[in-house]
């Protein structure tokens, strides 16, 4: 990693270090996104009273428990955010961050953005040194790499406006989850054992997810401090969280190692209502987070860049089907480097990056006979513009509600620190902030000035929590974890429903690849492009290479006869529906 640091402080190896950090984000991730396992495809029944598709089976079963004892899909969201801070360690957060699209059974929409912020002392060089280099690790493994987490406050402030059931009794499962343990799946033994080294290196004298002799499946999982910080939650709510017990261990915590966050930082922070962008496709509305996440503007331009193309006719993941996608990834995800950052601190050109004629011009600049070098692709430019590991959970309730949300630590585990006894596990997501302009995060993306690292700002996102409607009604919900991956795994799964006719599991289980620009490479589970394609492809210029896994997506499709769940079979996530 420190040679990779270092390679990339060097411009002109810039583009080869974007590769290398890429690739091994992707080994990194292998652990938590595994490959596609060969179990037989699970039942596409429709349910009509409610559904639940999360990561994990012990946090759908809380969610469905709550759908069942007639709450809303925002009480089910809210029992399932927790549960998973329990069951999915390796993502689930109280010291994360997150988006929420909501659809009511009416049609009005809403987002929650609960994204983590910059503490007050952080500065746009604190990862630098003085020579202006990126210092390796930084923004990844230490306190300074956590943001101030939002995921708390943004749970009580879904409660407030649109919970129905008692605060206490959404809590509850989560608690008692950590209390009594759980049997662990094979996947969360393998991704224990292999956080352990760093679990020990960077928490001294605690103990917490380690066993003596390894994890194996079936080991019950015992999170009693958790469970006495999650009571703190259930009895004062967000005061639970941001004052008092929990807040004093954080900000130990933090001054024990550079950490910067302070209480002041804690109690500061709110969840902000920020209305859905919204756009169509084919027909279909589809409703999505604003920035402070690029997801939602950049999943609206690659739709608009396919929409004239007859996708259906030419098939899935056939040549001229790929290559329009990947051509259109590569123009959106420069536009992402350059215009997308925290809305309340950049002027992010929402308008000029969702007109259609733009996205349509874009393309104009692309042939069939040849791939488009990135290096030949700029960020867009507007008349009159003056520039200046997560997890997912898809919901409906019985009456028609729909909750979205994608939430987050960043890497798995996040940074892997907990906070002093409270038996939680800190964010890294400092380092989706550009650190340096032109140098890639961790997911090989780059960014500039509308992303640099500001007192108080969100840093910028790829999570893309969807709602789709089709003639007015809820049509689908969607998202992913992935990093930058998520954007075109949305992108992706939309289209196999929309233009390739799948259903829900099918569209979910069905192989992606993906392109974001830099690294100028198409990467792809293995298998999703046939060889004739990959030969095609390569001849024009392509450079395709294979992946362990991409993305893990969570969705509901309404059909005629109800609600139908997409869980997908790279982790251990489930849907349950009644
Ligand atoms: O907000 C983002 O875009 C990233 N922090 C998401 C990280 C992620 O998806 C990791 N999961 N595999």
């Amino acid at each position: 990693m420190d040679r990779l640091r270092k390679m990339n402080s060097n411009p002109t190896n810039r583009l080869t270090a974007t590769r290398t950090v890429f690739s091994f984000i992707f080994i990194l991730c292998l652990s938590f996104l595994n490959t596609v396992d060969a179990r037989q495809l699970p039942d596409t029944g429709t349910y009509k009273n409610g559904m639940v598709v999360c990561a994990m089976p012990q946090a759908s079963q809380v969610g469905l428990d709550i759908l069942k004892k007639g709450g809303n899909a925002v009480d089910a969201a809210i029992a399932v955010q927790f549960a998973l801070e329990v069951t999915h360690p390796q993502a689930g957060n109280i010291a994360g961050g997150g988006f929420m699209v909501y659809r009511s059974a009416s049609g009005k929409t809403n987002t929650l953005d609960f994204r983590e912020k910059a503490p007050a002392a952080a500065s746009r060089n604190m990862f630098l040194d003085s020579t202006g280099t990126v210092i390796p690790n930084m923004s990844l493994a230490t306190r300074q790499a956590s943001g101030v987490p939002g995921s708390v406050d943004g749970m009580a402030e879904a409660f407030k406006k649109y919970g129905s059931l008692k605060w206490a009794e959404l809590v509850q499962p989560a608690i008692d989850l950590a209390r009594n343990g759980f049997p662990i799946t094979r996947k969360l033994a393998a991704d224990l054992n292999y956080g352990r080294g760093q679990f020990i290196k960077l928490n001294p004298g605690k103990n917490y997810l380690l066993k003596e002799g390894g994890w194996k499946e079936g080991d019950l999982l015992v999170q009693e401090d958790l469970a006495k910080t999650l009571e703190l939650i259930r009895d004062k709510g967000r005061d639970g969280f941001y004052k008092g017990k929990v807040a004093d261990e954080i900000a130990a915590e933090m001054k024990a190692g550079n950490g910067l966050i302070t209480k002041a930082d804690l109690e500061n922070y709110h969840a902000v209502w920020r209305p859905a962008i919204t756009g169509s496709y084919k027909g279909y509305r589809i409703i999505t987070m604003p920035p402070p996440s690029s997801g939602g503007i950049a999943l609206l331009q690659l739709l608009q860049s396919v929409e004239s193309y007859p996708l259906s006719r030419w098939g899935f993941n056939r040549d001229s089907t790929v290559q329009l996608m990947v051509e259109a990834e590569r123009r959106v995800y420069a536009d992402r480097s350059k215009y997308l950052g925290d809305p309340d601190f950049y002027k992010v050109p929402v308008d000029s990056l969702l007109n259609p004629a733009y996205n349509k011009k874009r393309m104009s600049t692309f042939s069939w006979a040849a791939a488009t070098p990135s290096q030949s692709v700029l960020p867009g430019t507007f008349a009159g513009y003056e520039s200046d590991q997560t997890t997912h959970y898809s919901i409906v309730d019985k009456a028609g509600n729909a909750v979205s949300i994608t939430t987050t630590l960043n890497g798995g585990f996040g940074s892997k620190i907990f906070v002093g006894g409270a038996g939680f596990l800190l964010n890294n997501e400092m380092d989706d902030f550009s650190s340096k302009p032109g140098v890639p995060n961790m997911f090989g993306l780059v960014g500039g000035k509308a992303n640099s690292i500001e007192p108080g700002k969100r840093m910028l996102s790829s999570m893309t929590p969807t709602i789709i409607e089709k003639n007015g009604r809820l049509f689908m919900v969607d998202g992913t974890p992935g990093g930058s991956t998520i954007i075109t795994s949305v992108f992706q799964t939309i289209l196999d429903v929309t233009d390739f006719g799948m259903d829900m599991q099918h569209a979910v289980d069905a192989k992606r690849f993906h392109h974001q620009w830099l690294p100028d490479e198409v990467t792809e589970e293995k298998g999703a492009l046939d060889d004739a394609t990959k030969a095609i492809l390569t001849k024009k210029g392509y450079v395709i290479k294979d992946i362990g896994g991409i993305g893990r997506v969570d969705a509901i499709l309404v059909t005629p006869t109800g609600y139908q769940g997409g869980a997908d079979p790279r982790g251990d996530d489930t849907k349950l529906g009644w």
